[in-house]
C-alpha cells in the first residue's frame, strides 16, 4: 500500500531508538523527508544515517531536548512546516510505592510527556490547518487507558494528553488534520534492553530469560514482546492519505495484554 505522503515533510520527536526509530524508518520508506530529534547527537546521527541508507529517503537529525521550550525553539527552526508530527519519548522510571514520588518528579515527568507534546501540537497544527492537511500521532503507553501502580508517572499524564488530543482532534478534523494516538504494550527497544537487561545481570539470568519471565507474569496472549519496526508501521499508517477519516483514536498495540472487548 502507498501512504501518499512522498512529498510529505515528517517530524519525529525522540525517534533515535526504539519506537520512535520504527516511526522514522517507516515513514522514510514511504518517501517522506524525516526530521529526528533526540538528545544524544551521536546516536541520532548514527540513526539518521542508518534510516537515509536502507531508504534513500531525506533524513535529518535535530539535537535538542523537547521537554525544554528552548529544545523545541530549535525543533522548530529545523522543520518549521512539518506535514507530519510523531510525538514521543523515553518511558518514564518504573514506581514501587506511589508515596515515595515527589513533586519534583512529576514535575520533570509532566515536563517531557504531557507539556511537550502539547506545546509541541499547539505551535505545528495551526500550520496544518492553514495548508489543509496534517497527521499527528503522539506515542503513549496502554497505561493510559489500564492504570497499573508500577506505571504510575507514564499512565495518568498520557491519559491526559489522549483526552487533550481528542478533544483538539475534534477542533481541526474539518481542515483534514487527523490527530491519534497508538498506546503500546511492551516492545524490544533501546529502553527495554537496558531495563531488562540490567535485571539479568542483577539476577544472574538472560535478557530473553527476564522478557519470558514478564510476558508469564503479566500474562501477554501473544506470548511474547512487540517488535518495534512493527510497532513503527502501524504508526505510519496514521499518517496516511488513506488516515483521512480516522481521528480521535486510541489504539493500543499490546500482544492481547489489555482485557476489554473495545
Ligand atoms: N518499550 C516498551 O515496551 C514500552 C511500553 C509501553 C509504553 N512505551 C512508551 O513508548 C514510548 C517510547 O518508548 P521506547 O521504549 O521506544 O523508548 P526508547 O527506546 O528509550 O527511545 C526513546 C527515544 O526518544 C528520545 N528522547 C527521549 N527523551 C527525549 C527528549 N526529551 N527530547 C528528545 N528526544 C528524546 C531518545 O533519544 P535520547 O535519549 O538521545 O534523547 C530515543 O531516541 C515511551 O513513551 C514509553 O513510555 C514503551
Amino acid at each position: 500500500m502507498d501512504l501518499g505522503i512522498s512529498e510529505k515533510k515528517a517530524l519525529v520527536n525522540g525517534g533515535s531508538a526504539g519506537m520512535g526509530r520504527g516511526a522514522a524508518l517507516a515513514l522514510a520508506i514511504e518517501g517522506a523527508d524525516v526530521f529526528i530529534t533526540a538528545r544524544n547527537a551521536e546516536r541520532l546521527s548514527n540513526t539518521c544515517d542508518e534510516i537515509a541508507a536502507q531508504t534513500g529517503a531525506k533524513v535529518v537529525p535535530v539535537v535538542a531536548d523537547h521537554s525544554t521550550a528552548e529544545g523545541r525553539e530549535t525543533i522548530f527552526l529545523a522543520c518549521p512546516e512539518p506535514d507530519i508530527l510523531i510525538t514521543n519519548c523515553a518511558p518514564p522510571p518504573f514506581t514501587g510505592d506511589y508515596q515515595s514520588i515527589s513533586s519534583q518528579d512529576w514535575q520533570s515527568n509532566l515536563d517531557v510527556t504531557l507539556l511537550s507534546p502539547v506545546e509541541l501540537m499547539k505551535r505545528i497544527v495551526p500550520g496544518m490547518v492553514e495548508r489543509g492537511w496534517g497527521r499527528v500521532v503522539n506515542i503513549g503507553t496502554g497505561a493510559a487507558k489500564y492504570p497499573a501502580e508500577i506505571r504510575i508517572l507514564s499512565g495518568p499524564p498520557r491519559a491526559a494528553l489522549v483526552n487533550y488530543s481528542v478533544a483538539l482532534a475534534k477542533a481541526v478534523a474539518r481542515h483534514n488534520v487527523m490527530i491519534n494516538n497508538v498506546l503500546p504494550g511492551m516492545h524490544h527497544t533501546a529502553s527495554v534492553a537496558e531495563r531488562y537487561g540490567a535485571l539479568a545481570a542483577q539476577n544472574g539470568t538472560t535478557y530473553d530469560e527476564e522478557i519470558n519471565k514478564f510476558v508469564e507474569d503479566w500474562h501477554i496472549p501473544a506470548n511474547k514482546f512487540g517488535d518495534a519496526d512493527h510497532f513503527g508501521s502501524i504508526v505510519a499508517l496514521f499518517c496516511g492519505e488513506q488516515a483521512g477519516f480516522v481521528t480521535g483514536q486510541s489504539l493500543v498495540v499490546d500482544g492481547g495484554q489489555s482485557n476489554s472487548t473495545f
